[in-house]
């Protein structure tokens, strides 16, 4: 790999409305730096605009998704530095994209990784995957969602055992827990996980982000607001093409074409 090679590939399939990201820093295990963090939310953010494509799958390769945040970029920082830098900005970033973004996680998923995958949308694992939080085997916490998103992904106990003790967990077990949506042998993951995106990008676009953004709304608001939210996401979408067309389609007996209108 040269110095000048992106850290992040990106793939389109337009036949399926889909496209691939990919992580290329294999020798850091696909250590986050922020070179890494930055290319990754651009991808994101240029396909989140691109009319053409309607779900995303991120990946790594076959050792790591991603190993974490870079420890050598932060070895040395002092609290002003993490500050002004904010390198867990990019995160957030990754937060507000719109359409449904799906993690394809083979080995090592762990620290910024692990709070990486948990913040896109679902998780397909390999079966030789392992997810964790070992920051505080380095003095730390988990500093980008680990300790929220972990705790409502897999509840307290099991949450707090992984964070105290650094310890990961394999595959099977984040299938028991809800971590993660699926199993599937290592080498099937990408595949599997982009057959899933597809699937997801036949239905319509604008109920795709309204049902997203509905789902994540139920971390952040009671059940009766999150309830009135829902049902003011689901009445907004009868002003859509997309609504007459999926219910002609089914009352016509064929399949629906949805333009995301
Ligand atoms: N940052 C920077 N470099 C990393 C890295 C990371 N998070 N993880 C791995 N690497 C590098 C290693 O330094 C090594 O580089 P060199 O070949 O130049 O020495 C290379 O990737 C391969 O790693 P190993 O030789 O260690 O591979 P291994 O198979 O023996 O072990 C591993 C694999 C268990 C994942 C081990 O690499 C490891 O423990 N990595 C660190 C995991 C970690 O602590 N992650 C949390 C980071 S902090 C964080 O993410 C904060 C946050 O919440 C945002």
């Amino acid at each position: 790999m040269t110095a000048d090679e992106p850290l992040v590939i990106v793939e389109r399939h337009p036949a399926r409305h889909v496209a691939l990201v990919r992580f290329n820093r294999p020798k850091q295990l696909n250590a986050l730096n922020g070179q890494v963090m930055d290319e990754l939310c651009s991808a994101l953010e240029a396909l989140d605009r691109d009319d053409e494509v309607r779900c995303m799958v991120v990946t790594g390769n076959e050792r790591a998704f991603a190993a974490g945040a870079d420890i050598g970029e932060m070895a040395t920082a002092t609290p002003i530095d993490m500050l002004q830098g904010n390198r867990i900005a990019q995160w957030d970033r990754v937060r507000r994209i719109s359409k449904p973004v799906i993690a394809a996680v083979n080995g090592w998923c762990l620290g910024g990784g692990c709070e990486l995958a948990m913040a896109l949308d679902l998780i397909v694992a390999g079966e030789g995957a392992r997810f964790g939080q070992p920051e505080i085997n380095l003095g730390v916490i988990p500093g980008a969602g680990g300790t929220q998103r972990l705790v409502r992904a897999i509840g307290k106990s099991r949450a707090m055992e992984m964070v105290l003790t650094g310890e990961p967990i394999g595959a099977g077990e984040a299938l028991r827990l809800g971590l993660v949506s699926r199993v599937v042998p290592d080498e099937l993951v990408v595949g599997d996980a982009l057959a899933l995106a597809a699937t997801i990008a036949t239905k319509s676009p604008i109920a795709l982000r309204l049902a997203k953004e509905s789902v994540n709304a139920a971390f952040e608001l009671s059940l009766t607001d999150g309830l009135a939210h829902e049902r003011r996401l689901f009445y907004l979408l009868f002003a859509s093409e997309d609504q007459k067309e999926g219910m002609a389609a089914f009352l016509e007996k064929r399949d629906p074409d949805f333009k995301g209108r």
